[in-house]
């Protein structure tokens, strides 16, 4: 009598109650819906609707099963359809009769509901947690390196110079902005479901704000058929952590990148990077592959929330119980990478010399040279121009901007003087002094303001 089958004279087809059964992967919701079971109780006995006595057996039965199931000697059996009908199923096994009193006023549309928003409750709680300490890597990361100078690149081709620091705070702001995005789905994920019943509310004199404080809610839900019909806020996790991993995904591809040969420009460490089976000389980058390749199925797991949603009547489908398998490893992909990230940063060797060397390589200066004409009355667009050429005809003689003579030069530009040899990698970074830019004194200011952000942890 684990499916309910009040109605039904045969039992369900084995393959049935497999094929309709959560209890595999909801099982892991127990706490929430022991929790919301216990101020439910509480609720049930202050509007009398049962006795302080009932409530007391129910709550200390409750707190018993939690116990059960933290030690591992609670049986999920696969009779047993769901979480919420496996811990009912059990208190009634544990106090007798008292126990089928617990579901007054209450259907699992409800519950379920309201184990979903406490499990995403605590997500977001994790998730900033670990997007916190992410940034503080990061942070350490440019400020260990706040000198080093690393190429810029626009479409993958070197284009201007940059500080280090500066690149990784550009990680550190997506990641504001991944927490801005938690923090901001957590307003509406802070509403208690409970009380809304099947779907029109429930026929008993129950105190709903009672038990929104009991479980840390600050709203309650205002209509019923909305709260037990409405996923949105799964997927407002799943859309915020979908965003969280592409950002994620971006810095893994430049790590892969950054640690070839080709580029060199950091090591991974040992504990990050795994060999090949046949060519001993690899040293591949896993783990920054993994998180690349693990976004695939942040990604899929909206869209396939989304399909689910578009097209059901309300209020509640059973269709809706495919939320969480997609949820759980929402949560668990994004707080694993996280952490394995943040594990990886703070173990990266990087090696400046290697970034610099390619700092001064490309005529990486162009718009430096560009912009120096322009000092001297030029044109932007003829400058652009001027120097186009010019970078042409050094390409075509195999010389750096340094290597040209003066002469060489004023045949593009009677503008150029001896002063354009004063124009290096440092002066270029130094003169993007504006807000957001990468000059060194901007930088330095940006290191302390996003050092306050965050803390040392
Ligand atoms: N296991 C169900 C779910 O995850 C619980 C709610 C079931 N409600 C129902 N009327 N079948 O959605």
């Amino acid at each position: 009598m684990s499916h309910i089958r009040g109605r039904f004279s045969k039992p369900a087809d084995n393959l049935a109650a497999k094929y309709t059964a959560s209890l595999p992967f909801d099982r892991r919701l127990y706490p929430y819906d022991i929790a919301g079971s216990i101020a439910h109780a509480k609720m049930l006995a202050k509007q009398n609707i049962i006795t302080e006595d009932e409530a007391k057996t129910i709550i200390d039965g409750l707190k018993a099963i939690l116990g059960e199931i933290e030690q591992g000697t609670f049986e999920f059996k696969a009779e047993f359809e769901d979480i919420h009908m496996a811990i009912e199923s059990r208190l009634i096994e544990n106090v007798g009769e008292v126990g089928r009193k617990l579901h007054t006023a209450r259907s699992r549309n409800d519950q379920v509901a309201l184990d979903t928003r406490l499990f995403v409750t605590e997500a977001i709680a994790d998730t900033i947690k670990a997007l916190r300490s992410f940034q503080r890597a990061l942070l350490d990361l440019a400020e260990a390196n706040k000198d080093v100078i690393l190429p810029g690149y626009t479409h993958l081709q070197v284009a201007q110079p940059v500080l280090l620091a500066h690149h990784f705070l550009a990680y550190f702001e997506m990641l504001e902005r991944d927490i801005a995005r938690f923090s901001d789905c957590f307003k509406r994920v802070d509403v208690l479901p409970l009380g809304s019943g099947a779907l029109a509310g429930v026929a008993y004199d129950i105190d709903r704000d009672f038990v929104a404080q009991e479980l840390g809610f600050s709203q309650v839900s205002r209509n019923s058929l909305d709260a037990v019909a409405d996923r949105d806020f799964v997927l407002e996790y799943e859309a915020d952590a979908a965003l969280c991993m592409m950002h994620l995904s971006r810095l893994a591809q430049e790590l892969t990148l950054w640690s070839s040969a080709e580029f060199g420009f950091i090591e991974l460490d040992d504990a990050f990077t795994t060999g090949s089976s046949i060519m001993p000389q690899k040293k591949n980058p896993d783990v920054a592959e993994l998180a690349r390749g693990k976004t695939g199925r942040v990604y899929g797991h909206l869209m396939a929330l989304l399909t689910t949603m578009k097209g059901l009547p309300l209020a509640y489908n059973s269709d809706m119980q495919e939320d969480k398998e997609g949820l759980f490893d929402t949560v668990d992909t994004l707080l694993n990478t996280l952490g394995v990230f943040t594990g990886m940063l703070s173990t990266i060797k990087v090696k400046g010399e290697k970034m610099r060397l390619a700092a001064e390589r490309g005529y990486i200066l162009a718009t430096d040279l560009a912009d120096y004409l322009v000092k001297k009355g030029e044109t932007f667009r003829a400058a652009h121009e001027i120097v186009a050429k010019l970078v042409n005809s050094a390409a075509k003689k195999g010389k750096t901007f340094a290597e040209l003579n003066v002469k060489e030069y004023q045949k593009f530009s009677t503008l150029f003087g001896k002063d354009v040899y004063e124009i290096t990698v440092e002066t270029s970074l130094a003169a993007r002094d504006v807000i957001g830019g990468t000059a060194p004194k901007r930088v330095k200011q940006a290191l302390i303001k996003a050092r306050k952000m965050v803390g040392r942890g």
